[in-house]
């Protein structure tokens, strides 16, 4: 009798271990399986910025629409990675998404992005959203795979402005200036055309350099000028419209194509709604930033006039001569045919 109540004892006790260990291993699939997909998106800029207020609006996107099945981080102002630490963290797989300006892919080895670059290349927005949309952006995006990353959209943040300490009117004014640019050889030949000395410094560093006279001056869409507040310690600036500066979103090759389809197919949808955003609100935040700045009045501004446009022109059209074969021939020509194509388009509307 006592033997028996032994066994009983034995069995009631294993039986409570395979139930502990059930409920463990039950416990923790379910949290397994309500644990998020976290996506870190790293940026630059300020969150009161196109690309800033974009990246929040994905991530409101993203996380309605997969109720809750993906969660997005967004870490703006260089929180978490500078310029170029921001592309090597993305392809090691430390973050998943970025927006890192057209200028700064040349270091990654595709100097192609370099197109948009070119100073006085798109005549405006509707010949640079067909060259992004189109087979140009395509091409573009193709390139990336080979390192690791995939290409989602592109944003925009519009036409580049000149600052300096001195006026900047004629292309002589440009003489000797240290001007801050980001990475990109088009930049640098650009600067160079002028007869200034460009510097490369990531967006970070850009503020306290101008403040402390490391660099005398630098180009950026007014949005950016003002939420870092360079117009502060630029007393000049030149409404000049010579370059552009736009955005790809990009992530981690492996990470996307290891989601499960179906968030694949919502995020992607949740980007494509978040570049229609993007787009919208990038005039206007460059709009009221110019506003702002005029407010502030630390900072004269001046309109280029036309007849000198066409001398800044001059000056520096030769550089897209220059960098045929590092962009390819083919891909000028191509954004040539569509800002063409754009014009035609436009007469006979007027017709
Ligand atoms: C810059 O570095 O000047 C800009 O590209 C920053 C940005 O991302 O807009």
């Amino acid at each position: 009798m006592a033997e028996v109540s032994i066994t009983q004892k034995e069995v009631i006790v294993k039986l409570s271990v395979v139930l502990s260990t059930l409920a463990l291993a039950f416990a923790s699939f379910a949290t397994q399986a309500a644990e998020p997909i976290v996506i870190k998106f790293s940026h630059v800029v300020a969150p009161d910025t196109p690309k800033g207020r974009a990246a929040e609006y994905f991530k409101k996107l993203a996380e309605e629409r997969t109720h809750g099945r993906v969660k997005v981080e967004v870490y703006p102002n260089s929180q978490l990675y500078k310029d170029r630490e921001e592309t090597e963290a993305l392809q090691l797989g430390a973050v998943q998404m970025l927006a890192p300006s057209l200028s700064k892919f040349g270091p990654l080895g595709v100097r192609a992005f370099e197109l948009f670059d070119l100073p006085y290349i798109f005549p405006d927005k509707e010949t640079l959203y067909r060259v992004m949309d189109g087979d140009i952006g395509k091409k573009l995006f193709g390139m990336l795979d080979a390192k690791g990353i995939t290409g989602l959209g592109f944003w925009d943040n519009g036409f580049k402005q000149m600052s300096a300490n001195r006026p900047l009117r004629t292309v002589e004014d440009f003489k000797g200036l240290k001007l801050r640019i980001q990475s990109s050889k088009v930049l640098e030949a650009q600067m160079k055309a002028l007869g200034a000395n460009p510097q490369v410094l990531p967006f970070s560093e850009v503020y306290s350099a101008l403040q402390q006279g490391v660099v005398d001056g630098t180009e950026n869409p007014l949005s950016n000028l003002y939420t870092q507040k360079m117009h502060e310690v630029q007393k000049h600036l030149t409404l000049s419209d010579h370059g552009y500066l736009g955005y790809a979103v990009i992530v981690n090759k492996a990470f996307w194509a290891g989601l499960p389809p179906d968030i694949r197919a919502t995020l992607d949808k949740a980007m494509r709604d978040s570049t229609v955003f993007e787009r919208r609100i990038a005039q206007e935040e460059n709009d009221e930033a110019l506003a702002n700045i005029r407010k502030a009045g630390t900072t004269q501004i001046y309109v280029l006039p036309y007849k000198d446009r066409v001398i800044w022109q001059q000056a520096l059209l030769p550089v897209h001569k220059e960098f045929e074969d590092k962009i390819g021939r083919d891909l000028i020509q191509a954004a040539y045919h569509v800002a063409a194509e754009v014009e035609k388009e436009k007469h006979r509307g007027k017709k």
